[in-house]
């Protein structure tokens, strides 16, 4: 037996390696953790189950049949994380580049489905040159393996991607199709194609960085969901990401403890200002709205006149979308509807009730918001909204103009109570546009058509400009006091909770994409 444990033992040293020393040196050298660094730090201490510690790939072209490491490139395995269990997958680099060959494709497959049989969120960590080039189409038909996975695990189990390296061609598309990206400041990048071929093709001068680096995704693509200034910060992210979402779809996500000696928030009596043109920060409102420190923002780079994120209201984690007066006064547009949309879905997908927060002056006009289709692209919100099942909330702060009004969890797709501040101001459209237009006569032939237009302003905010005539149709349940609305929600919430709708049968909807 002891020689029998002494291969054993050999054999694991060997594993643990990876591609060996000199290449994790380099790999540290690039202030990058290997592979086994990040999962002890995501995991509980001394959790994780390695499987498959002693795969190795099956190639002969290219000499590769005499470069053989075990585990081929991929570290798979079970833990917990603040004690729930998690499926992760971390790509080794120092193993041809963390390239995803036949084997190591498996490697991944296999995991994926013991995570959706046991009902388990899946977590990968990313750092790969792609496809292993060498090994051609059987790598390519790895990729799609794990492709349709992702598709198939969708909505069932969480899928969270950590971009922790250069990652290249099919190494995008997988976390593409996942819950969420993640990414690292100056160390990763995601491309299609890097900018070499760039170069090649367009004659763009581009550095990684630019192209597909971590703020590059997180501001302008959308494709990442956070950037973080180093790997510890990400691997700590994804542990506070896990803390607001269920373990499967037929779960709900866990309480936490919070103080409930202060529901009433006199702050937000005063936090709108007197002004209804003047900008405020819509966070202002939402931290006085959940649990202290709760807040932990999504997408927060991107498309910032709307801000979407989770919280806990009186310990339940809740999803907040929320129109954000201080950029481009709230207004919608593609990136805001599509990024509202997208997280609607996932609260959806997973059980965690809504709260939309809005003030909203109505959808961007322009050619460039109609040429690039904020039609089909408003309507994704529009849509979202419409087909979540989930408790959902909606307070009205200020603005609810034009169709946006009706986007933003209105009465009318389905929202389970609507509140309203009593400055809301409820209608198609603020009260200049809509004096100029059906007082256009009045105004033209007045004596004094300046003096007339602001009599007609006047006449149609005292109106329109208030929340009474939605609350008289039933449109809003309740006009609140702002410093009460804490305590609403929590009791809203409380008795949303044995919800049960049922969307009409169909094998599945259409949503505008
Ligand atoms: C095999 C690879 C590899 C790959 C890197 N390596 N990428 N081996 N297949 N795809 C190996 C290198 O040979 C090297 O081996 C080691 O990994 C580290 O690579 P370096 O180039 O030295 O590292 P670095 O300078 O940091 O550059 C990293 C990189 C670059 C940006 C990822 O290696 C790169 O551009 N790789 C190719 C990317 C690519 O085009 N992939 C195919 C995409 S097509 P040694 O032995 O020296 O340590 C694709 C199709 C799928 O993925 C499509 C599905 C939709």
């Amino acid at each position: 037996m002891q020689k029998q444990l002494d291969t054993l033992k050999n054999k694991t040293a060997q594993a643990l390696l990876g591609g060996g020393a000199d290449r994790i040196a380099s790999q540290h050298k690039k202030g990058k953790l290997t592979a086994r660094e990040r999962v002890d730090l995501l995991v509980d201490e001394g959790s994780f189950e390695e499987i498959g510690m002693f795969v190795e790939h099956r190639s002969k072209d290219f000499g590769l049949e005499k470069e053989i490491y075990p585990g081929d490139g991929v570290i798979t395995g079970y833990g917990t994380i603040n004690g729930r269990a998690v499926y992760i997958f971390s790509q080794d680099f120092t193993v041809f580049g963390g390239s995803l060959s036949e084997t190591h494709a498996e490697k991944i497959v296999k995991l994926m489905d013991l995570a959706m049989k046991n009902g388990i969120p899946l977590i990968g960590l990313n750092d790969s040159g792609g496809a292993r080039i060498q090994e051609g189409v059987v790598s390519l038909g790895g990729y799609a393996d794990i492709f349709y996975r992702n598709v198939m695990a969708s909505g069932v189990i969480p899928q969270i991607s950590a971009i922790m390296g250069p990652c290249a061609g099919g190494a995008v598309y997988s976390p593409a199709m996942t819950d969420f990206i993640m990414m690292v400041e100056n160390s990763s990048y995601m491309f299609v194609t890097g900018p070499n071929v760039v170069k090649t093709v367009t004659h763009e001068d581009v550095t990684s960085e630019e192209l597909g680096g971590a703020m590059t995704h997180a501001s302008k693509s959308g494709v990442t969901h956070f950037a973080y200034a180093n790997e510890v910060e990400c691997i700590n992210g994804i542990k506070r990401l896990l803390s607001y979402i269920p373990q499967n779809c037929e779960e709900t996500a866990p309480l936490a403890d919070y103080d409930s000696s202060d529901e009433w928030r006199e702050k937000l009596n005063s936090v709108i200002p007197a002004n209804p043109s003047q900008p405020y920060d819509m966070r202002d409102v939402i931290q006085e709205l959940v649990d202290s420190e709760s807040f932990y923002e999504v997408h927060k780079d991107f498309a910032e006149n709307i801000v979407v994120g989770f919280a806990r209201i009186a310990g339940r984690s809740i999803g907040i979308v929320a129109n954000q007066p201080a950029v481009l006064a709230g207004v919608l547009d593609i990136n805001s509807s599509t990024k509202g949309a997208r997280f609607v879905r996932f609260c959806d997908c997973f059980n965690i009730p809504l709260l939309t927060l809005v003030d909203v002056p109505g959808f961007l006009p322009g050619t460039d918001q109609e040429w690039h289709g904020i039609i089909t692209n408003g309507a994704k919100l529009l849509y979202a909204f419409s087909e979540a099942t989930v408790s959902k909330l909606t307070v009205i702060t200020r603005k609810a103009y034009g169709g946006a009004y009706d986007v933003m969890n209105s009465k009318h797709i389905g929202a389970d109570m609507n509140y309203a501040w009593p400055n809301a101001e409820i209608a198609v459209m603020g009260a200049k546009g809509a004096a100029e237009i059906i007082f256009k006569r009045e105004i033209s032939s007045a004596a004094d058509p300046a003096q007339k237009l602001d009599e007609m302003v006047n006449l149609y905010t005292e109106n329109f400009a208030n929340p009474y005539k939605a609350a008289a149709r039933g449109f809003v349940d309740e006009v609140i006091e702002p410093a009460a609305t804490r305590q609403k929600l929590i009791r809203a919430f409380k008795v949303c909770e044995t919800k049960a709708v049922k969307l009409p049968r169909k094998k599945h909807g259409n949503i505008p994409l």
